[in-house]
Protein backbone atom coordinates (compact mmCIF):
# COMPACT_ATOMS: atom_id res chain seq x y z
CA UNK A 1 0.00 0.00 0.00
CA UNK A 2 1.47 3.56 -1.08
CA UNK A 3 0.73 5.04 2.42
CA UNK A 4 3.09 3.27 3.92
CA UNK A 5 6.07 3.40 1.55
CA UNK A 6 6.89 7.03 1.94
CA UNK A 7 9.12 7.10 4.87
CA UNK A 8 12.42 9.29 4.35
CA UNK A 9 14.76 5.63 3.30
CA UNK A 10 12.50 3.37 1.89
CA UNK A 11 13.57 2.54 -1.53
CA UNK A 12 11.29 2.64 -4.00
CA UNK A 13 12.50 0.62 -6.79
CA UNK A 14 14.01 -2.15 -4.41
CA UNK A 15 11.89 -4.08 -2.50
CA UNK A 16 11.46 -4.05 1.81
CA UNK A 17 8.76 -5.69 3.59
CA UNK A 18 6.08 -3.32 4.65
CA UNK A 19 7.14 -3.77 7.96
CA UNK A 20 9.76 -5.94 10.03
CA UNK A 21 12.93 -7.55 9.53
CA UNK A 22 14.49 -9.09 6.41
CA UNK A 23 17.25 -10.76 5.69
CA UNK A 24 18.16 -13.75 2.59
CA UNK A 25 16.05 -14.13 -0.42
CA UNK A 26 14.42 -17.63 0.02
CA UNK A 27 13.13 -20.09 -2.34
CA UNK A 28 13.09 -18.55 -5.60
CA UNK A 29 10.95 -20.03 -8.03
CA UNK A 30 8.91 -19.13 -11.27
CA UNK A 31 5.83 -21.42 -11.65
CA UNK A 32 2.08 -20.64 -13.73
CA UNK A 33 3.48 -17.33 -14.71
CA UNK A 34 4.61 -16.00 -11.32
CA UNK A 35 7.69 -15.13 -9.76
CA UNK A 36 7.82 -16.29 -6.20
CA UNK A 37 10.14 -14.75 -3.71
CA UNK A 38 10.06 -15.64 -0.12
CA UNK A 39 12.61 -14.13 2.26
CA UNK A 40 14.40 -14.62 6.20
CA UNK A 41 11.54 -12.83 8.58
CA UNK A 42 10.55 -11.69 11.59
CA UNK A 43 7.87 -9.78 11.56
CA UNK A 44 7.60 -8.62 15.54
CA UNK A 45 10.41 -6.22 15.32
CA UNK A 46 13.31 -4.43 13.71
CA UNK A 47 16.23 -7.09 14.78
CA UNK A 48 17.15 -10.72 13.74
CA UNK A 49 14.71 -13.29 15.60
CA UNK A 50 13.15 -16.51 15.33
CA UNK A 51 12.75 -16.76 11.33
CA UNK A 52 9.87 -17.25 9.28
CA UNK A 53 9.80 -17.37 5.38
CA UNK A 54 7.97 -14.08 3.95
CA UNK A 55 6.60 -14.16 0.77
CA UNK A 56 5.95 -11.91 -1.96
CA UNK A 57 4.96 -12.68 -5.81
CA UNK A 58 5.11 -10.64 -8.45
CA UNK A 59 4.35 -10.67 -12.88
CA UNK A 60 7.46 -8.88 -13.68
CA UNK A 61 10.47 -9.43 -10.96
CA UNK A 62 9.92 -5.32 -10.14
CA UNK A 63 6.50 -5.42 -8.49
CA UNK A 64 5.81 -7.21 -5.48
CA UNK A 65 2.16 -8.23 -3.97
CA UNK A 66 2.73 -9.14 -0.56
CA UNK A 67 1.52 -13.21 0.66
CA UNK A 68 0.81 -14.52 3.94
CA UNK A 69 4.07 -15.32 5.74
CA UNK A 70 4.73 -18.65 4.58
CA UNK A 71 6.48 -20.70 7.10
CA UNK A 72 6.82 -20.12 10.81
CA UNK A 73 9.44 -21.21 13.58
CA UNK A 74 7.91 -23.66 16.11
CA UNK A 75 9.24 -25.83 19.31
CA UNK A 76 11.38 -27.29 16.21
CA UNK A 77 13.43 -25.22 15.68
CA UNK A 78 13.67 -21.42 13.14
CA UNK A 79 13.45 -21.64 9.41
CA UNK A 80 16.95 -20.46 7.72
CA UNK A 81 17.41 -20.30 4.40
CA UNK A 82 17.02 -22.82 1.33
CA UNK A 83 15.08 -22.94 -2.00
CA UNK A 84 11.88 -23.95 -3.62
CA UNK A 85 11.45 -26.41 -6.44
CA UNK A 86 8.05 -27.77 -8.17
CA UNK A 87 7.94 -31.85 -8.30
CA UNK A 88 6.50 -31.70 -12.07
CA UNK A 89 6.65 -35.66 -12.30
CA UNK A 90 6.09 -36.30 -8.37
CA UNK A 91 9.27 -37.69 -8.05
CA UNK A 92 8.42 -37.05 -3.77
CA UNK A 93 5.23 -39.07 -4.01
CA UNK A 94 3.70 -36.23 -2.55
CA UNK A 95 1.72 -35.87 -5.90
CA UNK A 96 2.73 -33.91 -9.40
CA UNK A 97 3.12 -30.38 -9.41
CA UNK A 98 3.66 -30.13 -5.67
CA UNK A 99 5.83 -26.76 -4.83
CA UNK A 100 8.92 -28.42 -2.12
CA UNK A 101 10.54 -25.75 0.31
CA UNK A 102 13.90 -27.47 1.34
CA UNK A 103 15.56 -25.45 4.72
CA UNK A 104 17.56 -25.31 6.83
CA UNK A 105 15.89 -25.98 10.58
CA UNK A 106 18.25 -24.17 13.64
CA UNK A 107 17.62 -25.03 16.56
CA UNK A 108 19.85 -23.41 19.12
CA UNK A 109 22.63 -23.73 16.84
CA UNK A 110 21.97 -27.03 15.58
CA UNK A 111 21.26 -27.75 12.03
CA UNK A 112 19.48 -29.96 9.88
CA UNK A 113 17.94 -30.00 6.77
CA UNK A 114 13.98 -30.21 6.21
CA UNK A 115 11.08 -29.77 3.60
CA UNK A 116 8.11 -28.20 3.76
CA UNK A 117 5.16 -28.68 0.98
CA UNK A 118 2.54 -26.76 -1.09
CA UNK A 119 -0.20 -27.96 -3.07
CA UNK A 120 -2.07 -24.44 -3.55
CA UNK A 121 1.21 -22.47 -5.36
CA UNK A 122 3.05 -21.76 -1.87
CA UNK A 123 -0.15 -19.80 -0.41
CA UNK A 124 -0.77 -22.53 2.64
CA UNK A 125 2.25 -24.78 3.15
CA UNK A 126 3.11 -28.43 5.89
CA UNK A 127 6.06 -28.87 7.71
CA UNK A 128 7.69 -32.74 6.80
CA UNK A 129 8.72 -32.56 10.60
CA UNK A 130 11.40 -35.23 10.32
CA UNK A 131 14.98 -33.95 9.02
CA UNK A 132 15.98 -35.47 5.32
CA UNK A 133 19.21 -35.21 6.91
CA UNK A 134 20.40 -34.98 10.39
CA UNK A 135 23.61 -33.19 11.02
CA UNK A 136 26.69 -35.14 10.45
CA UNK A 137 28.55 -33.08 13.34
CA UNK A 138 29.29 -29.71 11.72
CA UNK A 139 28.66 -26.31 13.37
CA UNK A 140 27.33 -24.55 10.35
CA UNK A 141 25.75 -26.56 7.64
CA UNK A 142 23.05 -24.53 5.80
CA UNK A 143 20.89 -23.30 3.15
CA UNK A 144 20.27 -26.09 1.13
CA UNK A 145 19.78 -25.16 -2.87
CA UNK A 146 18.59 -27.71 -4.68
CA UNK A 147 17.91 -27.91 -8.88
CA UNK A 148 17.07 -30.46 -11.37
CA UNK A 149 20.01 -31.81 -13.04
CA UNK A 150 18.67 -33.14 -16.24
CA UNK A 151 21.54 -34.81 -17.59
CA UNK A 152 21.41 -38.00 -15.17
CA UNK A 153 17.37 -37.04 -14.19
CA UNK A 154 18.43 -36.75 -10.97
CA UNK A 155 18.13 -33.26 -8.44
CA UNK A 156 21.54 -31.85 -6.80
CA UNK A 157 21.45 -29.90 -3.56
CA UNK A 158 24.41 -27.89 -2.28
CA UNK A 159 24.76 -26.93 1.05
CA UNK A 160 27.14 -24.22 2.65
CA UNK A 161 29.53 -25.99 5.38
CA UNK A 162 32.08 -23.90 6.83
CA UNK A 163 34.32 -23.48 3.99
CA UNK A 164 33.04 -26.17 1.60
CA UNK A 165 30.32 -27.10 -0.80
CA UNK A 166 28.97 -29.90 -0.38
CA UNK A 167 27.35 -31.83 -3.60
CA UNK A 168 23.98 -33.92 -2.64
CA UNK A 169 21.93 -36.27 -4.99
CA UNK A 170 18.89 -37.68 -5.11
CA UNK A 171 16.22 -39.49 -7.18
CA UNK A 172 13.22 -39.04 -4.71
CA UNK A 173 13.90 -35.48 -3.20
CA UNK A 174 13.93 -37.11 0.40
CA UNK A 175 17.34 -39.61 0.19
CA UNK A 176 20.22 -37.76 -0.59
CA UNK A 177 23.67 -38.77 -0.85
CA UNK A 178 26.52 -36.84 -0.49
CA UNK A 179 28.77 -36.81 -3.77
CA UNK A 180 31.27 -34.42 -3.36
CA UNK A 181 32.68 -31.45 -1.81
CA UNK A 182 34.25 -28.36 -3.18
CA UNK A 183 36.49 -26.31 -0.52
CA UNK A 184 38.42 -22.39 -1.44
CA UNK A 185 42.49 -22.64 -0.23
CA UNK A 186 41.85 -19.25 1.39
CA UNK A 187 39.69 -20.52 4.78
CA UNK A 188 40.84 -17.07 6.34
CA UNK A 189 37.62 -14.99 6.79
CA UNK A 190 34.72 -16.32 7.67
CA UNK A 191 32.12 -19.23 6.73
CA UNK A 192 30.59 -20.08 3.68
CA UNK A 193 26.82 -19.48 3.06
CA UNK A 194 23.99 -19.52 0.41
CA UNK A 195 25.53 -21.68 -1.77
CA UNK A 196 24.43 -22.22 -5.61
CA UNK A 197 25.32 -23.75 -8.25
CA UNK A 198 24.02 -22.87 -12.15
CA UNK A 199 24.72 -23.68 -15.76
CA UNK A 200 25.91 -20.18 -17.64
CA UNK A 201 25.98 -19.28 -21.19
CA UNK A 202 29.26 -17.92 -22.24
CA UNK A 203 28.41 -14.74 -24.27
CA UNK A 204 29.38 -14.77 -28.45
CA UNK A 205 29.78 -18.88 -28.07
CA UNK A 206 27.42 -21.70 -28.21
CA UNK A 207 29.69 -22.67 -24.39
CA UNK A 208 28.08 -23.21 -21.10
CA UNK A 209 30.28 -23.02 -17.57
CA UNK A 210 29.47 -23.60 -14.42
CA UNK A 211 29.04 -21.58 -11.44
CA UNK A 212 29.88 -21.74 -8.36
CA UNK A 213 28.01 -18.56 -5.94
CA UNK A 214 28.67 -18.87 -2.25
CA UNK A 215 28.33 -15.95 0.27
CA UNK A 216 30.88 -15.28 3.15
CA UNK A 217 30.20 -14.25 6.39
CA UNK A 218 33.62 -12.29 6.03
CA UNK A 219 36.16 -10.71 3.98
CA UNK A 220 34.57 -9.13 0.91
CA UNK A 221 36.74 -6.67 -0.78
CA UNK A 222 34.94 -3.60 0.77
CA UNK A 223 34.75 -5.44 4.61
CA UNK A 224 31.90 -7.82 5.88
CA UNK A 225 29.82 -10.08 4.21
CA UNK A 226 29.90 -10.60 0.48
CA UNK A 227 29.64 -13.03 -2.65
CA UNK A 228 32.16 -14.59 -4.44
CA UNK A 229 32.11 -16.97 -7.52
CA UNK A 230 33.89 -19.60 -9.52
CA UNK A 231 33.61 -20.38 -12.47
CA UNK A 232 34.30 -24.25 -13.85
CA UNK A 233 32.24 -27.26 -14.82
CA UNK A 234 30.20 -29.57 -13.20
CA UNK A 235 30.13 -33.72 -14.68
CA UNK A 236 26.85 -34.51 -12.66
CA UNK A 237 28.69 -35.05 -9.36
CA UNK A 238 31.53 -32.83 -8.81
CA UNK A 239 32.34 -29.14 -9.77
CA UNK A 240 35.82 -28.64 -11.22
CA UNK A 241 36.96 -25.00 -11.06
CA UNK A 242 38.67 -24.39 -14.21
CA UNK A 243 42.34 -24.30 -13.92
CA UNK A 244 43.10 -21.10 -14.82
CA UNK A 245 40.47 -19.39 -12.76
CA UNK A 246 42.74 -19.69 -9.50
CA UNK A 247 42.20 -16.32 -8.70
CA UNK A 248 39.00 -15.23 -7.14
CA UNK A 249 36.79 -12.63 -7.95
CA UNK A 250 33.31 -11.18 -6.05
CA UNK A 251 29.77 -11.04 -7.45
CA UNK A 252 29.81 -7.27 -6.25
CA UNK A 253 32.10 -5.28 -4.91
CA UNK A 254 30.40 -2.74 -3.01
CA UNK A 255 29.00 -3.26 0.48
CA UNK A 256 25.80 -4.10 0.19
CA UNK A 257 25.23 -7.34 -1.53
CA UNK A 258 24.44 -10.31 0.25
CA UNK A 259 23.18 -14.10 0.33
CA UNK A 260 22.42 -13.92 -3.87
CA UNK A 261 20.75 -17.03 -5.02
CA UNK A 262 18.85 -18.02 -8.65
CA UNK A 263 15.07 -18.59 -9.08
CA UNK A 264 14.14 -21.98 -10.35
CA UNK A 265 12.34 -23.29 -13.21
CA UNK A 266 13.63 -19.95 -14.85
CA UNK A 267 16.34 -19.84 -17.94
CA UNK A 268 16.07 -17.25 -20.50
CA UNK A 269 15.93 -18.24 -24.29
CA UNK A 270 20.04 -18.06 -24.16
CA UNK A 271 20.21 -19.97 -21.15
CA UNK A 272 20.62 -17.09 -18.61
CA UNK A 273 19.33 -16.86 -15.34
CA UNK A 274 18.35 -14.52 -12.87
CA UNK A 275 19.39 -14.06 -9.51
CA UNK A 276 18.54 -11.34 -6.48
CA UNK A 277 20.66 -10.43 -3.48
CA UNK A 278 19.81 -9.23 -0.04
CA UNK A 279 20.90 -5.11 -0.34
CA UNK A 280 23.10 -4.99 3.14
CA UNK A 281 25.99 -6.36 5.51
CA UNK A 282 25.91 -8.07 8.18
CA UNK A 283 28.33 -5.53 9.36
CA UNK A 284 25.44 -2.80 10.05
CA UNK A 285 22.15 -4.62 8.77
CA UNK A 286 20.56 -4.66 12.91
CA UNK A 287 21.45 -0.68 13.04
CA UNK A 288 20.64 1.17 9.87
CA UNK A 289 18.00 3.96 10.30
CA UNK A 290 14.89 3.02 9.19
CA UNK A 291 11.42 1.95 10.40
CA UNK A 292 9.37 0.08 10.48
CA UNK A 293 11.28 -2.24 8.69
CA UNK A 294 14.61 -3.24 8.29
CA UNK A 295 16.60 -3.99 4.59
CA UNK A 296 15.93 -4.20 1.52
CA UNK A 297 16.73 -6.03 -1.67
CA UNK A 298 19.31 -5.56 -4.92
CA UNK A 299 17.44 -5.12 -8.13
CA UNK A 300 17.13 -8.80 -9.76
CA UNK A 301 20.41 -9.71 -12.37
CA UNK A 302 20.20 -11.67 -15.49
CA UNK A 303 23.21 -13.57 -15.59
CA UNK A 304 25.80 -14.78 -18.18
CA UNK A 305 29.30 -15.14 -18.77
CA UNK A 306 31.89 -13.23 -21.34
CA UNK A 307 35.15 -14.68 -21.77
CA UNK A 308 37.80 -12.70 -20.67
CA UNK A 309 41.66 -13.70 -22.03
CA UNK A 310 42.12 -16.98 -20.55
CA UNK A 311 39.23 -16.41 -18.02
CA UNK A 312 35.32 -15.76 -17.60
CA UNK A 313 33.87 -13.19 -16.12
CA UNK A 314 30.37 -12.78 -14.96
CA UNK A 315 28.12 -10.08 -16.66
CA UNK A 316 25.06 -8.87 -14.73
CA UNK A 317 22.06 -7.36 -16.57
CA UNK A 318 19.69 -5.55 -13.95
CA UNK A 319 15.95 -6.83 -14.84
CA UNK A 320 13.53 -3.33 -13.84
CA UNK A 321 9.58 -2.42 -15.36
CA UNK A 322 9.70 0.96 -13.89
CA UNK A 323 7.34 4.03 -14.98
CA UNK A 324 8.90 7.28 -16.06
CA UNK A 325 8.58 10.53 -14.60
CA UNK A 326 8.80 13.61 -15.43
CA UNK A 327 12.53 15.39 -15.03
CA UNK A 328 13.73 13.55 -17.97
CA UNK A 329 17.01 15.14 -19.21
CA UNK A 330 18.83 13.75 -22.21
CA UNK A 331 22.11 15.07 -24.35
CA UNK A 332 24.78 13.63 -26.73
CA UNK A 333 28.68 14.66 -27.33
CA UNK A 334 29.40 16.97 -24.80
CA UNK A 335 32.69 18.08 -23.25
CA UNK A 336 32.79 18.60 -19.75
CA UNK A 337 35.22 21.22 -18.38
CA UNK A 338 36.43 20.85 -14.61
CA UNK A 339 34.35 23.13 -12.24
CA UNK A 340 31.36 23.45 -14.82
CA UNK A 341 28.60 21.18 -13.52
CA UNK A 342 26.31 20.85 -16.52
CA UNK A 343 23.33 19.39 -14.35
CA UNK A 344 23.57 22.30 -12.24
CA UNK A 345 20.04 22.87 -10.81
CA UNK A 346 18.92 19.76 -11.37
CA UNK A 347 17.31 17.36 -8.29
CA UNK A 348 17.07 13.86 -8.62
CA UNK A 349 16.20 11.17 -5.51
CA UNK A 350 14.64 8.13 -7.33
CA UNK A 351 16.25 7.61 -10.75
CA UNK A 352 18.32 6.03 -13.32
CA UNK A 353 21.38 7.03 -15.04
CA UNK A 354 23.08 6.02 -18.92
CA UNK A 355 25.80 7.59 -19.26
CA UNK A 356 28.65 6.72 -21.70
CA UNK A 357 32.29 8.79 -21.84
CA UNK A 358 34.91 8.31 -24.41
CA UNK A 359 38.45 8.25 -23.03
CA UNK A 360 40.23 8.67 -26.59
CA UNK A 361 39.12 11.68 -26.59
CA UNK A 362 39.52 12.89 -23.11
CA UNK A 363 42.11 14.03 -20.67
CA UNK A 364 40.68 14.09 -17.45
CA UNK A 365 42.58 12.19 -14.59
CA UNK A 366 38.72 10.99 -13.33
CA UNK A 367 35.17 11.92 -14.40
CA UNK A 368 31.78 11.11 -12.41
CA UNK A 369 28.39 12.08 -10.44
CA UNK A 370 27.85 13.28 -7.27
CA UNK A 371 24.82 12.40 -6.38
CA UNK A 372 22.84 13.16 -3.43
CA UNK A 373 24.90 16.17 -3.18
CA UNK A 374 24.18 19.50 -0.89
CA UNK A 375 23.74 20.11 2.79
CA UNK A 376 27.81 18.96 2.97
CA UNK A 377 27.36 15.48 1.80
CA UNK A 378 27.65 14.14 -1.54
CA UNK A 379 28.40 10.17 -3.06
CA UNK A 380 30.73 9.89 -5.46
CA UNK A 381 30.08 7.38 -8.82
CA UNK A 382 33.38 7.57 -10.55
CA UNK A 383 35.82 6.22 -12.96
CA UNK A 384 39.96 6.81 -12.49
CA UNK A 385 40.97 7.02 -15.60
CA UNK A 386 45.45 6.33 -14.75
CA UNK A 387 44.39 3.43 -12.12
CA UNK A 388 41.25 2.03 -14.17
CA UNK A 389 39.28 2.08 -11.46
CA UNK A 390 35.39 2.62 -11.12
CA UNK A 391 34.30 3.64 -7.92
CA UNK A 392 31.82 4.56 -5.21
CA UNK A 393 32.34 7.04 -2.26
CA UNK A 394 30.37 6.75 0.42
CA UNK A 395 32.43 8.76 3.01
CA UNK A 396 29.94 11.85 2.67
CA UNK A 397 27.00 10.07 1.85
CA UNK A 398 25.27 10.25 5.03
CA UNK A 399 25.12 11.12 8.80
CA UNK A 400 24.87 7.14 9.58
CA UNK A 401 28.04 5.72 10.92
CA UNK A 402 28.78 2.65 8.96
CA UNK A 403 31.00 0.04 10.56
CA UNK A 404 34.27 1.18 10.93
CA UNK A 405 35.86 -2.07 9.15
CA UNK A 406 34.23 -0.65 5.94
CA UNK A 407 36.26 1.39 3.81
CA UNK A 408 34.27 4.68 2.19
CA UNK A 409 35.60 3.92 -1.27
CA UNK A 410 34.50 0.59 -3.08
CA UNK A 411 36.39 0.33 -6.16
CA UNK A 412 37.41 -2.36 -8.75
CA UNK A 413 39.30 -2.53 -11.81
CA UNK A 414 37.59 -2.16 -14.88
CA UNK A 415 39.24 -1.89 -18.32
CA UNK A 416 37.47 0.85 -20.90
CA UNK A 417 36.21 -1.17 -23.86
CA UNK A 418 37.08 0.30 -27.46
CA UNK A 419 37.80 3.30 -25.05
CA UNK A 420 34.54 3.51 -24.14
CA UNK A 421 33.50 3.53 -20.09
CA UNK A 422 29.49 2.78 -19.45
CA UNK A 423 27.93 3.78 -16.22
CA UNK A 424 24.57 2.85 -15.18
CA UNK A 425 23.18 3.63 -12.38
CA UNK A 426 20.31 3.01 -9.76
CA UNK A 427 19.60 5.71 -7.07
CA UNK A 428 16.94 4.62 -4.74
CA UNK A 429 15.94 6.46 -1.38
CA UNK A 430 18.20 4.60 0.66
CA UNK A 431 20.80 2.85 -2.38
CA UNK A 432 22.64 2.93 -5.24
CA UNK A 433 23.72 0.06 -7.49
CA UNK A 434 26.12 0.55 -10.34
CA UNK A 435 26.46 -1.63 -13.62
CA UNK A 436 29.85 -0.45 -15.12
CA UNK A 437 30.68 -1.36 -18.67
CA UNK A 438 27.50 -3.27 -19.60
CA UNK A 439 27.41 -4.90 -15.65
CA UNK A 440 31.27 -6.70 -15.81
CA UNK A 441 31.54 -4.72 -13.04
CA UNK A 442 29.02 -4.07 -10.37
CA UNK A 443 28.87 -1.55 -6.77
CA UNK A 444 25.92 -1.69 -4.83
CA UNK A 445 26.04 0.38 -1.77
CA UNK A 446 23.30 1.90 1.29
CA UNK A 447 23.63 5.36 1.47
CA UNK A 448 21.75 7.41 3.87
CA UNK A 449 21.71 11.12 3.14
CA UNK A 450 19.65 14.20 4.52
CA UNK A 451 16.88 15.00 2.61
CA UNK A 452 18.01 18.52 1.33
CA UNK A 453 20.74 16.69 -0.41
CA UNK A 454 19.22 16.03 -3.98
CA UNK A 455 21.81 17.47 -6.17
CA UNK A 456 23.72 16.18 -8.72
CA UNK A 457 26.53 16.97 -10.71
CA UNK A 458 28.81 15.95 -13.76
CA UNK A 459 32.42 15.97 -12.93
CA UNK A 460 35.79 15.89 -14.85
CA UNK A 461 38.93 16.41 -12.43
CA UNK A 462 42.34 17.23 -13.82
CA UNK A 463 41.58 17.54 -17.62
CA UNK A 464 37.98 17.48 -19.72
CA UNK A 465 36.15 14.65 -20.47
CA UNK A 466 33.95 13.88 -23.66
CA UNK A 467 30.70 12.26 -22.84
CA UNK A 468 29.13 10.57 -25.58
CA UNK A 469 25.48 10.47 -24.54
CA UNK A 470 23.75 10.74 -21.15
CA UNK A 471 20.44 10.16 -20.17
CA UNK A 472 18.62 10.52 -16.34
CA UNK A 473 15.15 9.37 -16.17
CA UNK A 474 13.34 9.95 -12.65
CA UNK A 475 11.17 6.81 -12.02
CA UNK A 476 7.94 6.61 -10.33
CA UNK A 477 7.23 4.49 -7.24
CA UNK A 478 6.74 0.71 -7.41
CA UNK A 479 4.67 1.23 -4.52
CA UNK A 480 1.84 3.18 -5.91
CA UNK A 481 -1.13 1.89 -7.44
C1 LIG B 1 22.87 -15.68 5.73
C2 LIG B 1 22.32 -16.52 6.85
C3 LIG B 1 22.13 -17.95 6.39
C4 LIG B 1 21.09 -18.45 7.36
C5 LIG B 1 20.22 -17.23 7.54
C6 LIG B 1 19.63 -17.09 8.90
O1 LIG B 1 22.60 -14.33 5.84
O2 LIG B 1 23.19 -16.46 7.97
O3 LIG B 1 23.30 -18.73 6.37
O4 LIG B 1 20.38 -19.55 6.86
O5 LIG B 1 21.03 -16.11 7.26
O6 LIG B 1 18.73 -16.02 8.95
Amino acid sequence: DAEYYQEPYRNQVHFSPEFGWMNDPNGLVYYHGLYHMFYQYYPYGLLWGPMHWGHVISTDLTHWIPQKIALYPDAQGNIFSGSIIIDKKNDSGFGKDTMIAFYTNDRKGIQDQRMAVSHDEGQTWKKIHEPIMRNPGIKDWRDPNVFWYEKDKKWIMVLAAQHKAMFYSSKNLKQWTLMSTFGSTDQSKGVWECPSLMRLPVENSNQKKWVLQISRTDGSPAGGTGVEYFVGDFNGQHFIQSRKLKRRDWVNYGADYYAAIPWNNLEGPRGERVTIAWMSNWKYAERIPTTPWRNSMTLPVSLTLVKMGDSFRLKQTPIYHLKPQDGHIRFHQKTIQPSTNVLKGHKFKVGEIKAEFDLSKSNAKEFGFRLREGVGQYTKIGYQVTTHQLLVDRSHSSDFHFNSDITGVHAIHMNPTNHKIQLHIFLDRSSIEVFGNDGIRVITDQIFPRAKSDRISLYSSGGHTVITSFVLQPFTSIWGS
